[in-house]
């Protein structure tokens, strides 16, 4: 092949992979001195191949940038070292510019900016990529090397056959390895074979652009290729989004600067900083139009919701009963049976700690009433039983009434997730209250809840208090969970009754109305494939049948008694004053950052999983996926426009780690989302929009969000004991499982003066609640009124009521 097949060559690879525009450079320094040939050593081949097969292995892989933005500088290095430079033979034009292009510590800026600008410092993502980064130096160094008597002598024509043959073994070992491990590829062959045919043209113009000029030029056409193409739309600030592009513009003027050739040739190139201009200009010109229809009035639907919940709370809050008998004819009108004994204690108790919450407990009532069904005596048998099942997963604890202490056990573990701990300090102050009894109660170790009780018309397992236990790790478990759906709807709503909490239907966008109503798994057929916990639950092991069991959380078709979670007295959990930031100088956009825990991925449903989905979401990384917009029309009517853009200034929202998955899935994960390193535990704090969304179980950084100045975009489908006492819109933001509305609820509440005011009262509001509803007297209060139940529901003289 002569030079004249260059242009040619060149249409082709434009057709195939434009991104890849190192390579446009090659032609270019065509017209320099013609090249001495000189046989290349067999072993130097071997080393090139390898080298490139370890490159585009990582590449692929890891999509990896991190040091080799560095390679510039240490090429510079590397030719010093070997003896020549470069500006011998080109000739170089003086100017300021030569600095940052012909000396290391030049260099070196340059390539500290674009890491500062481009990576998140991760130490273990750096380490990684020494890997490549020192494989394509050794290409580029050694072919140098080579030729360091008698420059470019390195003739692409003559060594491509011996070089591409080195190369396709390299490739075929890694492929052989990569299927042994993982299986097939999943992408086409098609798509494989031409974006193979792209990346060898690639090679193949890199080294012509090489040999044409030097190593340095590939390098950097390399990198400016590898940093113009970064989707400028993925950055959360303009800032950042306005240095990547700064930082492209140099990494061009380096690569122009260096290629030997006329000068008019080389100003030709400078076509190419629409690369990376046109790209940002777009993505500005995105952000400007959707803040261009963002409402500002207060007709929009989340205004009207706030009200509304502020009203009902008011009412919630001044409905409290003040005396014992208002609180015990409170509790008989609810429930329809006499409170428990001790209850007048119990009352003098919450009042004497000022318990903001006297009469709603419906979330402890509706999970005990249902065990009524078996005697005292049945109930004390049933607990020795589910404790005894093989890899029951449960604690057994028993109160002492005299010593107010508590003590439990299980039947291997002796790591208890701080529960004894938990119930010792809740229950200190009750000494002597509940003279000379004990109380015993099972304590759920998993994060999963784990009891489905069946509906009273089954009498089969009310026989004795019968039971299975069935192990549902990593299988689908909808059907299961909702199997006695017919007959809960019609107890919820009794349940409910008089208590329902009317709101206006705002607009199209699902934004949550009733907290209830969107956790009820019964009136959401589609959650089925919307959840971890329900598509691929990691460690679900489950009762059905009449057995008290605590759970820190439990879905609305289940029956664990909910208790507060010991988690959320966990340093880690824990709010602090002094790593918080005032609301004035919080970022605004909405923050979350954590794993890819939910749910153990096994097959392709990982995509379904609540946190994957939310972050696929959050990084905009399914492009044909429509968000829905609210716009305000000429008469102030609300209309939906949809887009698929998003802006992802107003979200920093990634995983830090992938976990709970099948070694194919975890690559897939990894490849799928941008990985952010590990954040601090407090960094949400920075921000004034914070998400939270169930883990394997409850996320146990609610309270901590909760509690700080930022707003909590709350996102559920676990119940929790607090649920009677936290009102959306007023406490926290609600957001769908399905999350349409979530594009529209950020950008209003990031970007108009309405929606600002609404996230920091809310943030305000959540703040005061926590520190008066969620302090540790009112889970005190809580365990309390819950051990009171649960003596009288093991009470040996109580029989089963029917
Ligand atoms: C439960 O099932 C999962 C998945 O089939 C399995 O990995 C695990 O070992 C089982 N656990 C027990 C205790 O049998």
């Amino acid at each position: 092949m002569g030079d004249s097949s260059g242009p040619a060559m060149l249409g082709y690879d434009r057709l195939l992979q434009f991104p890849a525009v190192g390579i446009l450079f090659g032609p270019v320094g065509l017209d320099a001195a013609a090249t001495q040939t000189q046989p290349v050593s067999k072993l130097a081949l071997w080393v090139v191949a390898l080298n490139l097969g370890i490159f585009s292995w990582f590449k692929a892989e890891y999509g990896m940038v991190g040091l080799l933005l560095g390679l510039t500088p240490l090429l510079l290095v590397a030719q010093k070292c070997l003896g020549y430079d470069r500006r011998t033979l080109s000739g170089a034009n003086p100017m300021i510019f030569s600095a940052f292009v012909d000396t290391i510590w030049g260099t070196t800026t340059v390539a500290l900016f674009l890491i500062g600008v481009l990576s998140d410092w991760d130490p273990r993502l750096y380490a990684f990529s020494t890997i490549p980064f020192v494989g394509v130096l050794i290409v580029f160094v050694t072919l140098t090397h080579q030729s360091s008597r008698s420059f470019r002598s390195l003739d692409v024509e003559e060594t491509v056959g011996p070089l591409s043959a080195r190369v396709t073994v390299v490739l075929a070992i890694i492929i052989g390895t990569q299927t042994y491990a993982f299986g097939f590829p999943k992408s086409g062959i098609w798509s494989i074979l031409t974006l193979g045919v792209t990346k060898a043209w690639t090679w193949y113009f890199m080294a012509r652009t090489a040999q044409h000029s030097s190593w340095r030029t590939a390098g950097a056409a390399g990198i400016f290729s590898m940093v113009a193409t970064i989707d400028p739309s993925i950055h959360s600030s303009d800032t950042q989004a306005f240095l990547h592009l700064v930082g492209s513009l140099i990494v061009l003027a380096q690569t122009i600067h260096i290629i030997p050739s006329h000068p008019k040739a080389k100003s030709a190139l400078w076509f190419f900083s629409l690369v990376p201009i046109v790209p940002f200009v777009s993505n500005m010109l995105d952000i400007r139009t959707a803040q261009s229809l963002l409402i500002h009035s207060k007709n929009h639907p989340i205004e009207a919701l706030v009200r509304n919940a502020n009203a009902n709370f008011e009412t919630l809050l001044k409905n409290q009963s003040t005396t014992y008998t208002a609180a015990h004819h409170e509790y008989v009108r609810r429930y329809g049976i006499q409170p428990p004994p001790g209850f007048e204690a119990w009352f003098q108790y919450a009042k004497a700690h000022a318990s903001p919450t006297i009469d709603d407990f419906n979330i402890l009532y509706s999970a005990i009433s249902p065990l009524w069904r078996l005697s005292g005596q049945e109930v004390m048998d049933a607990m020795g039983r589910a404790y005894n099942a093989p890899h029951s997963e449960l604690w057994l604890c028993e109160f002492s009434g005299t010593t107010a202490q508590t003590s439990c056990r299980h039947p291997y573990r002796t790591r208890d997730r701080s529960i004894q701990l938990f119930f010792n300090t809740a229950l200190g102050d009750l000494q002597g209250v509940f003279p000379d009894i004990n109380i015993k109660f099972l304590v759920n170790h998993l994060d999963e809840p784990r009891v489905i009780v069946p509906p009273n018309s089954d009498s089969s397992t009310r026989v004795s208090g019968q039971f299975t236990l069935t192990n549902l790790s990593k299988q689908p478990v909808w059907d299961v969970l909702t199997r006695f759906c017919s007959t809960q709807i019609n107890q919820a709503v009794q349940q409910h009754e008089g208590q329902e909490i009317k709101a206006e239907q705002p607009s199209t966008l699902p934004f949550i109305t009733n907290h209830s109503t969107a956790l009820d798994l019964c009136q959401h057929p589609d959650y089925k494939t919307m959840h971890g916990l329900l598509l691929s639950p990691t460690s679900l092991r489950l009762f059905e049948g009449l057995v008290p069991i605590l759970s820190t959380g439990s879905l609305s078709t289940m029956g664990d008694i909910l208790y507060p979670s010991p988690a959320y007295t966990e340093p880690e959990f824990t709010y602090s004053k002094d790593h918080d930031v005032d609301w004035d100088k919080k970022r605004n956009n909405l923050y979350w950052a954590g794993s890819t825990t939910g749910g153990y991925a096994v097959n392709e449903q990982w995509a379904r999983f609540h946190r994957q989905r939310f972050v696929t979401l959050a990084q905009n990384l399914d492009k044909r996926r429509q968000h829905s917009y609210l716009t305000e029309d000429e008469d102030g009517g609300v209309s939906l426009a949809r887009s698929s853009f998003l802006n992802s200034r107003l979200f920093d929202v990634a995983f830090t780690k992938v976990a709970q998955c099948e070694k194919w899935y975890c690559r897939a994960q990894r490849q799928y989302f941008r990985l952010k390193p590990r954040a601090h535990k407090d960094a949400a704090l920075g921000s004034r929009l914070v998400f939270d969304t169930d883990g394997n179980g409850i996320s146990g950084r609610f309270y901590k969000l909760l509690a700080s100045n930022s707003a909590v975009l709350k996102q559920a489908l676990l119940r929790e004991w607090h649920d009677d006492r936290l009102v959306p819109w007023v406490h926290f933001v609600p957001v769908s499982q399905g999350m349409e509305e979530l594009p529209e609820l950020v950008s209003y509440l990031t970007s108009t003066e309405n929606g600002q005011r609404v996230a920091r009262k809310v943030g305000e509001q959540g703040r005061e609640w926590f520190a008066s509803a969620l302090r540790d007297v009112d889970r005190n209060v809580y365990i309390y009124r819950l051990l009171l139940e649960l003596a009288r529901l093991q009470d040996s003289t109580r029989s089963a009521l029917l």
